[in-house]
């Protein structure tokens, strides 16, 4: 098992997380108050900016290929690397999940 520092951009939180551990449990842990929803990389709650560093993740279906290069979905993502996340920080799709919606409602 190898341990890595989790540096929370912004909030000065650091954390440390092993690589067998998902990013959210840490912060649930730690008291650091990372939002999450579902627990099972479908909802996006959870995402953050990968700034610096790698991690893997897998089971982070609510991402596309693309946006797992630069975002984390702590609640399935585990350390490669120290890391410097900035969290609350979501990729596009989950704005054109919105638009979407708004589009289907004014249509009725
Ligand atoms: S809590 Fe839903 S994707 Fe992580």
């Amino acid at each position: 098992m190898t341990e890595y520092t989790v540096e929370f951009v912004g909030t000065g939180e650091t954390i440390t997380v092993s690589d067998k551990q998902t990013i959210l449990k840490a912060c649930i842990e730690e008291g650091i108050a990372q939002e999450y929803s579902c627990r099972v990389g479908m909802c996006l709650a959870c995402s953050a900016e990968i700034l610096e560093g790698d991690v893997t993740q897998p089971a982070a279906r609510g991402l596309t290929d693309e946006e797992a290069e630069r975002f984390a979905l702590t609640c399935m993502a585990r350390p490669q690397s120290d890391l410097k996340l900035d969290r609350g920080v979501y990729p596009p799709s989950i704005e054109g999940d919105a638009a979407t919606a708004g589009t289907a409602a004014d249509d009725d």
